[in-house]
């Protein structure tokens, strides 16, 4: 039984790849600080496991603690080791994903995401676990008009979010390039993930007002919002309004455990890939597709373009689902209707 240390486990992408992970045999060590999410995350784990009859004792171990303090992420490590099982692999989604908040923050952002990832890498080293999967993001791209995004287009990411997911990226480059025989490195670039398990158990929870378009259309459609605002409507696409590649948040779950047991079988390397289903999506698509899906309104009106905002930005996914053998095979109607399901079961969140 493989041990995987998760940091940042109980947010909305790591609370499904837990999930996953445990329903595959794995062990377990989760590492959060609870400053974008909630225990109540892991105590829902814990009932879809027991509902589906899958035995976890011995098998989920959570640390709360802050990667930027270096003796909280040693825990896991000990724990582990206690255990005789030390930890094989850490998936790193720890960090703050607010690309508003970087540009005001910018400081706090360079802070939690840089150390903390520093502070891991060498927890890493000193146990000499050197296999990581890392959570980037399409963000990093210099968008270009209608072309799909392949993983050696250029980068050059427009806010602090997205500086400080290369930065990473190029760090664990250097880190790989040190000791190339040593490390089994993974930097997966996701698209825009929604979406929920179909339970309506765990889902996104975001902290305040979101200011993302899909819990931003699940809070009109309960009706703590009272419209989308829809940011320009004379985008260069099909019909002027923003095109995303929109990505189930269960097939980024599937995405990562096949990339784990990739970087475990095969030899050290450093992969980046595109995880994202390749189909664009427009906004005015999504909010028709939402409200038919789950017959309800999603009233909106057309402001100003958002600034920093592209026309399209979708993967070119071909490389993951050839080296991986992934296949993204959730539609945007399994979008819309399980992120449905997780807000009206969860009208306040956990
Ligand atoms: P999330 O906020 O739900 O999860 C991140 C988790 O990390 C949270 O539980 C938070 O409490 C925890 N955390 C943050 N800083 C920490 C620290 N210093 N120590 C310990 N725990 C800490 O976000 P998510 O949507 O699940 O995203 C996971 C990762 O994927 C992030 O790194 C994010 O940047 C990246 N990503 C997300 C998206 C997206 O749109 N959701 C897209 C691309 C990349
Ligand atoms: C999607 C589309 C908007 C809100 C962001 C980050 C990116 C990644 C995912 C982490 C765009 C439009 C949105 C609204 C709207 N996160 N929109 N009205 O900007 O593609 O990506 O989240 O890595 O880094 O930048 O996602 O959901 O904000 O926007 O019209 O109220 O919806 O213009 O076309 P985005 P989004």
């Amino acid at each position: 039984m493989k041990s995987i240390l998760i940091t940042g486990g109980a947010g909305f992408i790591g609370s499904h790849t837990s999930l996953l992970l445990l329903e595959k045999g794995y062990k377990v060590f989760i590492i959060d600080s609870f400053i974008n999410s909630s225990d109540k995350s892991l105590e829902r784990i814990s009932a879809i496991l027991k509902k589906q009859g899958i035995n976890i004792e011995d098998r989920l171990y959570f640390i709360k603690g802050d990667l930027r303090k270096p003796s909280d992420i040693e825990k896991a490590f000990e724990m582990s080791f206690k255990f005789k099982n030390p930890i094989r692999a850490v998936i790193h989604f720890a960090g703050l994903k607010s690309v508003y908040d970087s540009v005001k923050d910018p400081l706090n952002y360079w802070e939690n995401n840089i150390n903390g990832t520093i502070n891991l890498l060498k927890v890493m080293e000193k146990y000499s676990c050197k296999n990581i999967v890392f959570s980037s993001s399409a963000t990093v791209y210099r968008t270009q008009a209608n072309k799909l995004l392949k993983e050696d287009d250029i980068c050059e990411p427009v806010n602090p979010y997205g500086n400080n997911k290369l930065t990473i990226e190029n760090i664990l480059k250097d880190i790989y390039k040190s000791e190339p025989s040593q490390w089994r490195i993974a930097s997966l670039r996701y698209f825009n993930p929604v979406g929920a398990h179909e339970s309506g158990l765990i889902g996104e929870n975001p902290m305040g007002t979101p200011n993302n378009l899909y819990p931003r259309i699940t809070q009109v459609a309960i009706g703590k919002i009272n419209e989308i605002k829809i940011y320009g409507s004379d985008w260069q696409t099909s019909d002027g309004t923003g095109v995303r590649d929109y990505i189930h948040v269960l097939d980024l779950a599937e995405g990562h455990l096949l990339t784990l047991d990739y970087i475990l079988k095969e030899n050290p390397q450093i992969l980046t890939l595109n995880l994202g289903t390749g189909k664009g999506t427009s906004v005015l698509e999504f909010i028709n597709t939402f409200e038919t899906v789950n017959k309800v309104k999603v009233p909106f009106s057309f402001v100003e373009r958002r600034q920093g905002d592209n026309a399209f930005v979708v993967a070119d996914n071909s490389l993951a689902k050839s080296i991986l053998n992934w296949i993204p095979n959730r539609n945007i109607k399994d979008m819309c209707r399980d992120g449905w399901n997780w807000q009206l079961k969860n009208p306040n969140g956990y």
